[in-house]
């Protein structure tokens, strides 16, 4: 399972590529807003931090300024994977990007047929927004499990599922036991894997009965 971090903040970014564990990073136009920054330089300097895919969104809702868009975020870096919205437009910018051999991160899927059609439009990954789908009520994992599923069964589907709008752990634990093969999570989120109070508990006794015998390792 790959780790993207859902972020646009730079600092977060590096933090997390230093710790060995970040595997990719996803924006969205809210998220480039917040941090205030140009988004082209932006990116860029995000595809110099890290090794692996990063998901920069297109802002326009037509087809052909969508795709101009996209051809432009695409000579960024041979890292980025143009983010498109799962509407008509957007899947036709999906296939034209995939076909010429650049990442496509189809956004904002809330249901199995929309997934079916990212698949069909060629798309690197799939991103079905699980927190939104809780937040009003549904299912949010259950439709992880119904694209997981939908997609095993045709080898000739190769989109790969990113769980996003992850809101905590067992969010991410859930998508991995369903194989999912991408969850993209605030940084907040991804450190709270970390967390058990019976870690920290067996760890302050090995400290405290370690310094009892008095001894150095170095
Ligand atoms: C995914 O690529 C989106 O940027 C993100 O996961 C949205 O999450 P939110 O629902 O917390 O805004």
């Amino acid at each position: 399972m790959k780790f993207f971090v859902d972020t646009a903040d730079i600092a977060e970014i590096r933090d997390l590529a230093d710790s060995g564990l970040l595997d990719g990073v996803t924006t969205n136009p809210s998220l480039i807003a917040k941090s205030g920054r140009q988004f082209l330089d932006l990116v860029a300097e995000i595809c110099d931090v890290v090794n692996g895919p990063v998901s920069a969104e297109v802002a326009s809702t037509d087809f052909e300024t969508m795709l101009q868009e996209a051809q432009k975020i695409a000579k960024i870096s041979h890292r980025v994977a143009v983010k498109v919205p799962l509407t008509p437009a957007g899947l036709k910018v999906c296939k034209i990007m995939s076909s010429q051999g650049t990442m496509v991160n189809v956004t904002l899927c809330f249901s199995p047929a929309q997934a079916i059609l990212a698949a069909k439009a060629g798309a690197t990954f799939v991103s079905p927004f699980v927190g939104r789908l809780d937040d009003i009520g549904q299912d949010g994992m259950g439709l992880i499990t119904e694209i997981c599923e939908i997609y095993k069964n045709y080898d000739h589907f190769k989109t790969e599922v990113l769980v996003a709008s992850i809101r905590n752990p067992i969010h991410i634990v859930k998508a991995a036991r369903l194989g999912a093969h991408v969850v993209t999570a605030p940084a907040s989120v991804l450190k709270q894997l970390f967390n058990h109070p019976l870690t920290d508990k067996g760890l302050a006794q090995f400290v405290a009965d370690w310094q009892k015998t008095g001894q150095s390792i170095l």
